[in-house]
């Protein structure tokens, strides 16, 4: 199942972030695919920040990887962007923080191409106007609560 949502500015990702906290809060493994600006760092931030992380989040672009650890949960936020060989994976003991209970949020996945096991929920960002457009899939995805309608 695949569902797209529109995310017409940041707020409306920060939204997202907190729908999709609940779900990640027993760990697991999740994608975030798009060209680069496409809004993935930010939804990272969002989704940390709902699960009640109160300080910065830095995109990873250079440190490949930061950890964080949140009420109990352990958490690592990956950018493979400058990965150029899969192998620099093992180097970076990657294969270490895909274990039950550990939250991993890796963007650009593409990079680790047939190295990562299949994502516990994808996420396709893109650009659309002034704002991003989102697909959502994998078994996470189909959990996803719809937005409580509006008293
Ligand atoms: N839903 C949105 N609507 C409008 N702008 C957004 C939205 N989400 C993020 N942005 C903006 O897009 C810019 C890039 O966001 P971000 O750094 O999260 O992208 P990224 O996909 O992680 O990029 P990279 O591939 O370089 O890591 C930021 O200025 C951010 O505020
Ligand atoms: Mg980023």
């Amino acid at each position: 199942m695949t569902a797209a949502l529109a995310l017409p500015d940041v707020e409306a990702t920060a939204a997202l972030g907190a729908r999709l906290a609940p779900l990640l809060a027993g760990g697991g493994l999740v994608a975030l695919r798009g060209e680069l600006g496409a809004g993935k760092t930010s939804l990272v931030r969002a989704v940390l920040q709902a699960m009640g992380h109160a300080g910065a989040v830095r995109s990873p672009t250079y440190a490949l990887a930061e950890p964080y650890l949140i009420g109990g949960l352990e958490v690592w936020h990956l950018d493979l962007y400058r990965i150029a060989d899969p192998q620099e994976l093992e180097l970076l003991g990657l294969r270490d923080w895909l274990r039950p209970g550990v939250l991993v949020l890796v963007e650009w996945p593409e990079r680790a191409a047939g190295w990562l096991p299949p994502a516990d929920l994808e996420v396709l960002l893109e650009h659309d106007g002034e704002g991003r457009r989102v697909h959502l899939s994998g078994p996470l995805a189909s959990r996803l609560e719809p937005v409580a309608a509006r008293a």
